[in-house]
């Protein structure tokens, strides 16, 4: 029997632009999710309806609260609050999160909040391009405000943005079109400088304004294998984990950038822009837990630089390889999801035991699941003992990793329910809930439950795993 601790929060996860639908809906602004996704609509659905969660949010509910969820990790979606990211807040969007809340509340469900996950207002993408201006950085301190002032007297845990060392690898997330090639890691860089001076300041205000809130960054855990034992390759492993997760949890944790880092910037001329002020805002911020995300694992050997590529030439985005560092090779004794994400529980116990003994915070795992096509039978059923499979190995991790005496309070798959991926729209499934819906056919957007739910209802009943789960 792997049995978890009483007070362990069984949850799920989704966030604002790839559950609730009703985009532009009371009042709501258009946000850079919601623009590159309808670049795409004619290939894969949108963020126009998604799985409607804003019209079905207590059918939704009430399901969440059979499956037996103790704690719900979602989003707000800024633009819904502040249409156009720093003007008039917007009453009816407080109004709709106020009854999400409350009806998570009422069914024993503790709301547990990203203020930000993917979703920047285009207002501000258009007005200054977006996190490079350190206006970018006011308008996310004052939303921020806004929402620890209308729901901190019943929501108690915060995250402050998602995954901002992946998405400052996205062009597309960052709203990056007009940079022209030669500037792009300059100003990368800036917006990633300020998005830390962002969560700095929301971290220090939301333990000021709320009492008793905890609060913390959600990463894109990475966990990286050196190709082979040369110390070159070992050295290019720990510097992909390094320069794609690391240097940003020592930021979130320590208030600076760690000296490779520092010394990168230096070496290739990229030092952001700061303000004398910024070393007490970084230092003063203190997380209460880290949140991690985690599907897979990578493997690294070492790039050498040459003629046409000098020292920091990056190539690709979210799995980018380095000259002068790194580059990403394929694993090639883990299997494969359909969608080519190495799966790999045992990596999930290694970071895990990373983050605890590095940083000495409390973790929660807010992400983590396998994106599949899955099948609705006639008599509507959706057998996924992929999923099953997937996840009790990653619970198993789990638990491993607190025997090893990390401190994990709680573990919310990805996700609650289908939902828009963020690359394959339905095509991509990850829910505990199957959405009836395709890309271009929202049919009766019927909730249908997978196996994967009755078996994760019966491990949150058990409360961990058993021999027969
Ligand atoms: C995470 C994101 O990185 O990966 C989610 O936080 C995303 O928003 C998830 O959906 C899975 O990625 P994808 O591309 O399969 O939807």
């Amino acid at each position: 029997m792997k049995e978890f601790s009483k007070d362990f929060w069984w949850g799920a996860s989704s966030s604002a632009f790839q559950i609730e639908g009703a985009w532009d809906k009371d009042g709501k602004g258009m946000s850079v999710a919601d623009f590159n996704s309808f670049k795409r609509s004619d290939v894969q659905a949108d963020t126009k309806v998604a799985t409607d969660f804003y019209h079905h949010y207590e059918e939704d509910i009430k399901l969440m609260k059979e499956l037996g969820l103790k704690t719900y990790r979602f989003s707000l979606s800024w633009t819904r609050i502040i249409p156009d990211g720093d003007g008039e807040i917007n009453q009816a969007g407080i109004d709709f999160y106020n009854k999400v809340i409350d009806c998570l509340l009422e069914h024993d469900i503790i709301p547990f909040i990203t203020l930000y996950h993917f979703d920047l207002p285009f207002a501000l993408a258009k007005k200054y391009n977006g996190w490079e201006d350190r206006r970018c950085v006011d308008a996310f301190q004052r939303y921020a405000r806004v929402c620890y002032e209308a729901f901190g007297d019943r929501v108690k845990d915060w995250q402050v943005n998602n995954e901002q060392n992946l998405m400052i690898r996205v062009n597309e997330r960052m709203n990056m079109y007009d940079v022209a090639p030669e500037d792009a890691e300059k100003v990368r860089v800036q917006m990633d400088y300020h998005m830390f001076v962002a969560h700095a300041l929301a971290t220090t205000d939301c333990h000021e304004m709320i009492e008793g809130s905890r609060i913390g960054p959600a990463v894109s855990s990475t966990m990286t294998y050196p190709a082979s034992n040369k110390p070159e390759d070992v050295w290019a492993a720990r510097m992909n984990d390094n320069f794609k997760t690391n240097y940003a949890l020592d930021m979130y944790c320590f208030g600076a950038y760690p000296g490779y880092y520092k010394k990168y910037l230096k070496d290739c001329g990229l030092e952001p822009i700061t303000k004398p002020e910024d070393v007490a805002i970084l230092k003063q911020a203190k997380p209460d837990f880290i949140a991690l995300n985690y599907y897979r694992t990578l493997v690294a050997s070492y790039l050498p630089t040459d003629e046409a590529h000098p020292l920091g030439t990056k190539e690709k985005d979210i799995d980018f390889d380095m000259y002068g560092y790194f580059k990403v090779e394929r694993n090639n004794h883990l299997k494969s999801s359909k969608y080519g994400a190495q799966i790999d529980p045992m990596g999930l116990r290694l970071v895990l035991n990373d983050y605890y003994n590095h940083y000495h915070l409390p973790l929660i795992i807010t992400e983590n699941g396998l994106g599949t096509p899955d099948e609705l039978t006639e008599d509507k059923k959706v057998h996924d003992d992929y999923r099953i499979d997937y996840i009790r190995e990653h619970i198993a991790a789990c638990h491993e990793a607190i025997e090893d005496g990390v401190e994990l309070f709680g573990y919310c798959p990805w996700s609650v329910i289908d939902l828009l991926s963020s690359h394959q729209g339905f095509n991509k499934r990850y829910g505990f809930v199957f959405i009836d819906r395709t890309d271009h056919d929202e049919k009766n957007l019927e909730r249908i439950k997978k196996d994967s739910f009755y078996w994760y209802q019966n491990v949150i009943k058990q409360n961990g795993l058993t021999t027969e789960s």
